[in-house]
């Protein structure tokens, strides 16, 4: 489906039980709704439960490219006008990565728009000099050699390495979705990612139960950044998803799946 949220034409996914409790899952950089519609995936766990949906963020996906001026800000408010659009109140909001930066800074701006948080392979800091400088290397390499060999370079750190060789199926979804997204869109994200702000003064502050979850082998958001986090937000729980590294709901979906069930039944 699509709609104009903020003046930009997005895509999402609206399933499961219209009248249960919605659960928004947004995906990491540079990925798309799909990446929680594996076979065994996310939408599959929880579908037949709660009010699922699941959007593609500005740029990314089938969602439109527009003008390349991203911020988290703007993925922030798209976040609230897509929740606006479908008329939901109050939603559980699962983020992972990029996902958990935007949940992060909407939850800020709009605590009364969420039941609860789930926050995956995330963390709260803004980013250091030495991340916004790799940063400014991958903008050079996307523009030097295109999304294609960007795509190749980075599912090998996105992935376990045995996840690398017996989840050929997720590992292919992700890469070629890295290389179909628009290089306006990932240089313009990698800014974004660069210039958001930190989110760690307001952890604190979260009065929604929270679930903490990231791969014991992520390399991208080490397991101490997410813990750190987890021990500042107070009504929190943390699980470390063994066989995983930055795509966990991926490369561990039953263990993932699992807790987040669990939580959500505790919650609901
Ligand atoms: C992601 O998966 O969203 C990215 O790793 C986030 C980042 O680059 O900070």
């Amino acid at each position: 489906m699509k709609a104009t949220i903020n003046n930009s034409l997005t895509h999402y996914i609206d399933i499961g039980i219209s009248t249960a409790m919605p659960v928004i899952l947004i995906h990491g950089f540079p990925f798309s709704h799909k990446m929680w519609m594996m076979p065994g995936g996310q939408t599959e766990a929880l579908a037949g439960t709660y009010h699922v949906i699941a959007y593609d963020v500005r740029g990314h996906g089938e969602s439109e490219v527009g003008d390349g001026m991203y911020s988290i800000e703007f993925f922030a408010d798209d976040l609230i006008g897509l929740m606006d659009h479908l008329n939901i109140q109050q939603a559980v909001v699962l983020g992972l990565s990029m996902g958990g930066y935007i949940a992060l800074r909407a939850i800020q701006k709009n605590p009364e728009r969420f039941k609860a948080l789930v926050l995956c392979n995330t963390r709260a800091e803004a980013d250091s000099n030495e991340s916004k400088i790799k940063r400014a290397g991958a903008i050079r390499a996307i523009k030097t050699n295109g999304p294609k060999i960007f795509a190749q370079e980075m599912v090998k750190n996105l992935f376990a390495p045995a996840s690398l060789e017996t989840k050929q199926s997720a590992v292919k979804l992700i890469e070629s979705t890295i290389e179909r997204t628009a290089p306006l869109s990932l240089c313009g994200t990698e800014l974004a990612l660069a210039s958001r702000t930190d989110s760690t003064p307001s952890l604190s502050s979260i009065k929604v139960p929270t679930l903490v979850m990231t791969g014991e082998l992520d390399i991208t958001v080490p397991p101490d950044a997410s813990k750190a986090m987890k021990d500042a937000i107070p009504n929190s729980e943390f699980f470390v998803i063994p066989k995983a590294a930055h795509l966990s709901n991926m490369e561990n979906a039953d263990e993932f799946n699992k807790h987040l069930v669990e939580f959500f039944q505790k919650i609901a």
